[in-house]
């Protein structure tokens, strides 16, 4: 029996690294996205010479489409895909396509890319989607076009917005895969926290955990479209804004119109 693949996106520091550090220890054959070729190597050199790395900047749609084909040439087969790359302060916050790069990294890219690797995900395969805490209603309108809003807010509703298509296509496939959103714990000490608020934060392993937890959980088909919060150690209800209907379906329809209708680039 060969070992399960999985590829984690963002796995060049912070939670990500962790996990595949963790999955590479349990036998998984493991892959990981960056951003930067230096990076991934230094990371692949901490891990193994196996772990097979990609890069992509997240916050370009053609470079998601590439990766996309990359990862689906090189493995007929991906049990895990863990969609794990986020961001929440840059120092330029609008993306080349002219929207917040917190909808383009942590929503949009991660629904391209999802999509187009469904082909090699199998049924009993499963998609995590890295959620949050912070999860706030979703304005349509900056959903489409920059405006400005602060890093908060932005990255909240990037989060909701995750969480909202992640149950859609859970409801979608009931087939399978499954698909789980995740907050993975609040205020971990990861690059993103120690630079966004200050602050030293928690034991990044709190969150590699429930990764590789929900990455190996073999009874994750049953909580396919759930939401586990980590701060409460449980499968629970998400942020109301996420479970209003109306909106998950305008989500959907303008998510669609981005990743699949609009020319590249
Ligand atoms: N830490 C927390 O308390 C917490 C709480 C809730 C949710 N989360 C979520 O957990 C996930 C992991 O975050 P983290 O805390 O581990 O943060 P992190 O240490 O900053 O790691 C983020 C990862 O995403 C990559 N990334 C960021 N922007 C990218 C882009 N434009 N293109 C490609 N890759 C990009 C980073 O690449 P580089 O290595 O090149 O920077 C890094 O590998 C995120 O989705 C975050 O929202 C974290």
């Amino acid at each position: 029996m060969t070992e399960p693949v999985v590829f984690i996106t963002g796995g060049t520091d912070g939670i990500g690294f962790q996990a595949a550090r963790m999955l590479v220890d349990l036998g998984y054959t493991v892959a990981i996205h960056g951003r930067d070729q230096q990076k991934l190597l230094n990371c692949q050199r901490a891990l193994s010479d196996k772990v097979r790395v990609y890069c992509a900047d997240l916050s370009d749609l053609e470079a998601v489409r590439s990766l996309a084909v990359e990862v689906a040439d090189d493995f007929t087969k991906l049990d895990v895909l863990i969609n794990n790359a986020g961001v929440l302060k840059a120092s330029k916050t609008r993306a080349v396509s002219d929207r917040d790069l917190r909808f383009e990294v942590n929503t949009i890219a991660p629904y391209l890319l999802t999509q187009r690797l469904l082909p090699v995900i199998p049924k009993d395969g499963r998609v995590i989607n890295l959620s949050s805490a912070a999860q706030a209603k979703v304005d349509f309108d900056a959903l489409i076009k920059f405006r400005p809003m602060s890093d908060m807010d932005a990255y909240s509703q990037s989060k909701a917005a995750i969480t909202m298509w992640s149950q859609e296509l859970a409801a979608k496939y009931s087939e399978g895969p499954a698909f789980v959103s995740v907050n993975p714990g609040s205020l971990l000490g990861t690059k993103m926290v120690k630079e966004g608020f200050g602050i030293q934060g928690k034991d990044v392993t709190i969150g590699a955990e429930i990764l590789v937890r929900l990455a190996t959980d073999p009874e994750i088909q049953s909580h396919s479209g759930d939401y586990f919060c980590n701060d409460q150690g449980i499968y629970t209800a998400p942020d109301p804004c996420v479970s209003d209907h109306q909106a998950r379906q305008k989500i959907m329809t303008l998510l669609d119109q981005i990743t699949l209708n609009a020319p590249p680039g």
